[in-house]
C-alpha cells in the first residue's frame, strides 16, 4: 500500500521503504505517541485526529469510517506491526485483501504499477504478472525474490514512464491491473497527475479486458479521486480498512470494465 505517504506529501517510494524495512517496527508507533505522553491534552487530540485532512484517526480521507469488522481487527494489526510480521501479499487494507483473494483466478494475466510483496503473491496465484518499479534497490530485491517464478517479471524504469509503458500493450490484454505506484519520481519530485496513478489509470482503460478488473489503492486520497470520472460506467466496489502501516484506515477501490 503506500500511501500513507499521500498524507505526508513526500516521496512515497522513499517513505514506504523507511516505514516498511528500516526501523524496528515499534519505533514508528513510539514516535507517533511521544508528544502525546508529554502533553496529555494536546496528545490525545493529536492521537485521535491522525494526519492532516482526516476527520479523525478512524476516518479515511473520504471522511468515512470503515465497517465495524475492520475496526475490530485493529488490535491484531497493531500486534503484527509491533512484532514486525511482514504483510503476506499485497500491501492493501485487510478487508480489501480478503476481497481480492475471493475474486482472483489462476488463469489471470496481471499488470502492476509499483512492485512489492504483492508481485510475489501474484506470481503464486495467477498465470502471469508484469510489474513496474522505479526504485533501483527495491527492484533488485523484488527481482531476486521473483527468480524462482518463470511467470513473473519486474521492470525497472522511471515512474514518469509508467503510463507510456502501459500504452505499449495491446488492448484488452489484462484481467487485472493494479495501480499502486509512487506519487513522486526517483528524485523525489511529486509527479503531475498525468504521470501519477491518475495517468496510469488513463493508460490502462483499454488494456483491461471487458469484464476485467482495475484495482486502485489509496483511492480515498483526493489526488486519485479523478478515477471515478475516468472510469465512469465501470462497476465500482470501495473497501476501507486498516493495514499494519499506517495505522489509519485506507480505501482500495475495485473497478470492473463493462463487458
Ligand atoms: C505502494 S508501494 C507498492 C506496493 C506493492 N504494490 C505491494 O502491494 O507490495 C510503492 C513503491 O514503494 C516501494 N516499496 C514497496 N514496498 C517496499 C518495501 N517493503 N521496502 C522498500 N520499498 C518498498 C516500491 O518502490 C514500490 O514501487
Amino acid at each position: 500500500m503506500a500511501s500513507a505517504d499521500g498524507d505526508r506529501g513526500s516521496c512515497m517510494t522513499c517513505a514506504t521503504a523507511t516505514s516498511q524495512r528500516s526501523f524496528p517496527v515499534f519505533f514508528p508507533i513510539m514516535i507517533e505517541m511521544q508528544p502525546d505522553l508529554t502533553n496529555e491534552a494536546v496528545g490525545i487530540e493529536r492521537l485521535l485526529r491522525g494526519s492532516s485532512g482526516r476527520k479523525s484517526r478512524l476516518h479515511t480521507m473520504r471522511d468515512e469510517t470503515p465497517p465495524l469488522r475492520a475496526v475490530s481487527e485493529l488490535p491484531w494489526l497493531v500486534a503484527k506491526r509491533v512484532f514486525g510480521e511482514a504483510p503476506d501479499g499485497p500491501w492493501i487494507n485487510a478487508p480489501a485483501l480478503r476481497f481480492l483473494k475471493g475474486i482472483i483466478r489462476p488463469q489471470w494475466r496481471v499488470f502492476e504499477f509499483g512492485s512489492g510483496r504483492s508481485t510475489i503473491w501474484y506470481a503464486k496465484h495467477v498465470a502471469s504478472v508484469v510489474a513496474l518499479e522505479s526504485a533501483a534497490r527495491w527492484h533488485a530485491q523484488v527481482e531476486q525474490d521473483l527468480a524462482r517464478y518463470d511467470n513473473a517479471a519486474v521492470e525497472l524504469l522511471s515512474a514518469r514512464e509508467f503510463p507510456s509503458r502501459m500504452r505499449n500493450e495491446l488492448d484488452s490484454t489484462f484481467d487485472l491491473v493494479v495501480v499502486d505506484g509512487p506519487d513522486a519520481d526517483e528524485c523525489g519530485c511529486v509527479l503531475p497527475p498525468e504521470l501519477d496513478r491518475t495517468g496510469c489509470i488513463c493508460a490502462s482503460v483499454t488494456k483491461v479486458r471487458p469484464g476485467g478488473v482495475l484495482v486502485l489503492d489509496n483511492s480515498d486520497l483526493p489526488r486519485y479521486r479523478q478515477a471515478d470520472s475516468t472510469l465512469a460506467g465501470w462497476r465500482c466496489v470501495r473497501i476501507s480498512g486498516f493495514t499494519t502501516s499506517p495505522l489509519t484506515p485506507m480505501e482500495t477501490s475495485f473497478y470492473w470494465r463493462p463487458r
